[in-house]
């Protein structure tokens, strides 16, 4: 180091110095005159991160929230993924903070999941792009398209799985559920078809890729974030190869319009409804197949998971879905319509109860925006909130016995006001799950499918764990025997 430098560092140390301790001062000042919830900072940095992503049982709130709701109460600060953090286990908190997004709170994931979904990604965009990316991903799952294009394509992607299935064998059924839910979402998106060579192979690159979205984002070689980035580029490689044979069929009319009958898709629907770069279409498509594959297909395998241990509740919702069979064949019908779905009424509630027991997404990640006070305490701007679902539908003040699973509490006559306003599994206001509908669809059309084919078991114990992401260690082996 030059002398004049060492000078000069020697003449700023002091100014420095009195700089951070002034500045540390004004933060705790400011902190003593807020009333912040009660808690804990825990380590430097990492704070009390690992303590919260402990895995836990999926139908636990885990220790962390038992600890920290039995010694603070449903509100409390922690330092978690490396901010100053308000936790909320308080239905009230919750619901005011989804209800006040980019007005009070703003969506904010943490910057390893931008790095691998990619910056245009739907969950982690905010503000006017956020708005018109969801706007392409609503009418894509519209009502009308729903009826028409989508209910007959998830009734044939179930019916591809169902069928390969041999009696008496036993295999994994999240993969099976992660089969059908992603060969859905390829041909939905890209009009792969399923079983093809492409569509398998990019099949197992999605497999390796999340892998990396849900570990610790550590970047060196052979890390899984690291191949996780590797998959993202080949991902996108075949993304794109598609992108550019749509726009050279374009052609002189300027439109991907669907030139074979197949195509009616989202990356379609994004060439000639939006105005996104080659970039931002990327991201969309990768982000829609991320979002509409994981979650629905954990919800799938956590109801056939929650169905085996509940033989009355697997033989009404048998009775329910043969007596649909009965009449269709009355009518000589073949294939579900949207009335037969909308008569699917106990479904919706093992659906309901599946995603309330298992809690697919446990919570989100937002930021306070601007100061904000709750409750008599103050949550200030800059500081992380998190919006815990799970500990909310376990909660026994709004759910009575809350570990059963009970899919006849969401009967009408049964369910009060105060439980379905606070149930909030596909989150809520301005970025409420914008595939809820599609989810529903799913696992109603797998479901009819599957009671009325297979009765099954586990073949070996398992059960779902929270990473905090979903899994069932042992991949939740199932033997299957046909109904008879
Ligand atoms: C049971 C299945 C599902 C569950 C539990 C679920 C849950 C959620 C939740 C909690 C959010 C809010 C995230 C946040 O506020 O930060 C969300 C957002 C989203 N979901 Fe789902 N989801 C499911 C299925 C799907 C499907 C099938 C699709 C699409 C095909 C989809 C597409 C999306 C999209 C695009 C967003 C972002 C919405 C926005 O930011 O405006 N989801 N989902």
């Amino acid at each position: 180091m030059s002398i004049l430098l060492q000078e000069a560092l020697f003449l700023l140390l002091p100014t420095i110095l009195s700089l951070l301790v002034l500045t540390n001062l004004v933060k705790w000042r400011r902190k003593k005159k807020l009333n912040l919830p009660p808690g804990l900072a825990g380590w430097p940095f990492f704070g009390e991160t690992f303590a919260y992503l402990k895995p836990h049982p999926a139908t636990s709130i885990g220790q962390f929230m038992d600890l920290h709701m039995s010694r603070y109460g449903k509100i409390f600060r922690s330092s978690l993924f490396g901010e100053q953090t308000i936790v909320s286990a308080d239905p009230g908190l919750n619901r005011f903070i989804l209800q006040n997004e980019g007005r009070l709170f703003e969506c904010s994931y943490p910057k390893s999941i931008g790095g691998i979904l990619g910056k245009w990604s739907m969950l982690v965009l905010v503000g006017e792009m956020h708005q018109d990316m969801r706007m392409i991903s609503l009418n894509f799952m519209s009502s009308v398209r729903l009826r028409t294009l989508l209910l007959p394509e998830v009734e044939k992607h179930t019916l591809f799985v169902l069928r390969s299935w041999k009696q008496d064998s036993v295999f994994p059924a999240q993969e099976e559920a992660k089969k059908f839910t992603f060969n859905l979402m390829a041909k939905n998106i890209m009009s792969m078809d399923p079983g093809e060579a492409e569509t398998e192979n990019l099949r197992l690159e999605y497999i390796t890729f999340m892998k990396g979205v849900v570990s610790a984002p550590i970047n060196f070689p052979g890390s899984p974030y690291w191949k996780a980035l590797k998959s993202r580029s080949a991902i996108l490689s075949v993304i794109e190869k598609k992108m550019e044979e749509r726009m050279q069929r374009m052609g002189s009319h300027g439109k991907a319009a669907d030139q074979r009958g197949d195509e009616d898709d989202l990356l379609n629907w994004a060439l000639n409804h939006s105005n996104f770069s080659k970039e931002q279409i990327l991201d969309l498509l990768l982000s829609l197949l991320f979002a509409g594959h994981e979650t629905s297909s954990m919800a799938l395998a956590l109801a056939i998971y929650f169905l085996q241990a509940s033989p009355r509740a697997a033989q009404e919702l048998r009775k329910e879905h043969s007596e649909i069979a009965d009449k269709k064949k009355l009518r000589g019908e073949c294939g579900l319509n949207w009335d037969d779905y909308k008569q699917m009424e106990f479904t919706q509630n093992v659906i309901n109860e599946t995603l309330r027991l298992g809690n697919v997404v446990r919570f989100v990640h937002r930021k306070a925006i601007q100061d904000v006070q709750y409750k008599g305490y103050d949550i200030p701007c800059g500081w992380k909130v998190l919006p815990v679902f799970t500990t909310v539908h376990l909660d026994s003040s709004l759910y009575s016995d809350p570990h059963d699973f009970n899919p006849w509490r969401w009967q009408k006559s049964s369910s009060s006001s105060t439980s379905t306003n606070y149930f909030t599994p596909y989150g809520g206001g301005p970025r409420l799950c914008a595939g809820s509908e599609l989810a529903k669809l799913e696992m109603a059309v797998f479901l009819h499918h599957l009671v009325l084919n297979y009765q099954w078991e586990l073949a070996e114990d398992d059960q779902a764990w929270a990473y905090p992401f979903i899994d069932f260690p042992k991949g939740l082996p199932i033997r299957v025997r046909a109904v008879t």
